[in-house]
This record gives C-alpha cells, structure tokens and sequence, in this order.
C-alpha cells in the first residue's frame, strides 16, 4: 500500500483507533473521509486539518450506505482506499437466557457493515489504481473474551471473510487486516485508562511503522497482538484462554 496520494474512506474516523489512524494518513498527505454517526465527535477528529471531510453514516443503515456510495460517484470521487474500522463491543452475560438484542447489534455492525460497504464501494475501487480495502478485526478473532462472545465471534468471521476477500480480488485490490491487541480506547467501559491495555498513541504509531513496510503485510500485527494470532501455532492456546478469560 502507498503511504501518500491515496483517497481513503475511514469508518469509525470519530473516535479512538479510527480518528488516530485517520490523523496519521491525513498528515502523510493523504486525502481523508472519516464517518460515523456523531457529528461533534467528528468534527473533533478534523480539528486543525482543513481537507479533512467528514460524513454522518451509520453503518447498521443498508440504505444510508447505497445511497452514500451513489453519491460519492455522482462527485466523482477518486477513493481508491476503504478502511472498515467502526465497530462496537457489548459485553455479554452468555450464562443463561438472555435478550439478544446486543448479539444481533454487533453482528449488523461489526460484520454486516463491513460487507455491505465493501460491496457498494468495490466499483469504485476497482476503477482506481492501487486499490486497498483493511478490515479491522481484533486478537480477539483468533482466542475469544467470554465477556464479549459475539464480538469475538463476528471479528473471527470478519478474518474468515478478509481471507476469502484477498483471493477473490487477487491482483485487483490489495486486501489487507489489521488486528488490534487491547488498546486504550472507549470501546468498553473503562477501557481508556485501563493500564493493561496498549496506549492508543503507542499503538497508531506502531501500525503505521508497519503499514509502511514494503510491501504491506497482509496482516498488521503489533507485537502485542502476536500471542493471540499465534497461540495456535505456538500451543499456547489454553494459557492465552485463561489469560483473557479470567476466574
Ligand atoms: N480498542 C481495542 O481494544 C480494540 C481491540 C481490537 C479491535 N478493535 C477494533 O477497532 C475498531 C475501532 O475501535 P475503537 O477501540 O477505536 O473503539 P471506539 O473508540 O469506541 O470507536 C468506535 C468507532 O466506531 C464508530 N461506530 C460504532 N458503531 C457505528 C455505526 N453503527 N455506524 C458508524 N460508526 C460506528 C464510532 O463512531 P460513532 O459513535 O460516532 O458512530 C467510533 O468512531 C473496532 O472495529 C474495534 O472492534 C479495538
């Protein structure tokens, strides 16, 4: 992937790991389009860079994203970068019945929102040169959180997904992962000041190091994440579960 000269469309860009990332891109010189449903919040993320545009979008809303996608080729946009970062985190308690609103919220929006964007946006992406879609998933695709079950489940099938996505599109559009260890973000209730989790400057600064290797790896692994993506290959599997899912 190239590091300046992109178009990059960034979900999730009003918050945490989006707006970081977002920033980053933006001051390599890239052109910049951050989405997600809170306007303050957005507006925060453009502060001090001027090109920056910001779009309200809900990635749950199948209509909102056709006709986002409609409109972004009726301006003739040159995107030529998708980067599928919102996502949400409910925690769940799965030790009997329950309401499963939460379960059908995070599927919408961590796996749906992602295929249906890729979906509409993919001619656009395929009429650009260097064409590069990156899912976020998480370490918790690879060894799950108890406390977060269908998160951990859709960012597995978000993997899965992003696997089969890179041999359709061989040659066509560069398909990357990114997969997060726990960063200090809002994502779950305490979560920002939370020691045990990576510094989200840290972080962003250790993604984009690794971004910017030639070429990209396929997938973006900081060296926090790495027992979590290997504890398979390394047998470390049942220390790695107790690890994440304590008591
Ligand atoms: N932080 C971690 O520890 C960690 C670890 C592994 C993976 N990840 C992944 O990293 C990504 C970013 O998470 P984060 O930690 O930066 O969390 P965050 O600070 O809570 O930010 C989440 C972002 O997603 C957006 N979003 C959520 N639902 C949306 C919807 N329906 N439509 C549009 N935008 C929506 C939010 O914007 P609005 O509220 O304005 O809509 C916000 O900008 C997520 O995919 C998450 O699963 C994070």
């Amino acid at each position: 992937m190239k590091m300046t000269g992109n178009t990059i469309l960034l979900t999730g860009g009003s918050n945490g790991i989006g707006r970081a990332l977002a920033q980053r891109f933006y001051d390599l010189g890239n052109d910049v389009i951050v989405t997600g449903r809170r306007h303050d919040a957005l507006d925060e993320t453009l502060v001090g860079r001027e090109r920056m545009r910001a779009v309200l979008l809900d990635i749950d809303d199948q209509e909102a994203i056709r006709d986002f996608v409609r409109h972004l080729a009726s301006t003739g946009s040159k995107i030529n970068v998708l980067i599928n970062n919102a996502g949400i985190m409910p925690l769940e308690d799965m030790s009997g019945p329950r309401d499963l609103a939460d379960a059908k919220a995070v599927i919408e929006t961590n796996l749906l929102g992602p295929i249906r964007l890729i979906d509409k946006l993919l001619p656009q992406l395929l009429s650009q040169l260097d064409s590069v879609i990156v899912n976020v998933t998480s370490g918790l695709a690879f060894q799950p959180t108890s406390r977060a079950p269908t998160y951990s489940a859709t960012k597995a099938a978000l993997h899965s997904y992003t696997v089969s996505l890179r041999i359709a599109l061989k040659g066509k559009v560069e398909v990357i992962e990114l997969v997060p260890p726990g960063v200090q973000t809002d994502l779950t209730p305490g979560q920002a000041s939370n020691p045990n989790y990576q510094p989200l400057d840290e972080f962003a600064d250790e993604v984009m190091r690794l971004f910017a290797q030639v070429p990209t790896p396929a997938e973006i692994l900081v060296e926090r994440v790495k027992p979590l993506r290997f504890a398979e290959r390394d047998g470390t599997v049942e220390q790695v579960l107790a690890m994440l899912n304590p008591g």
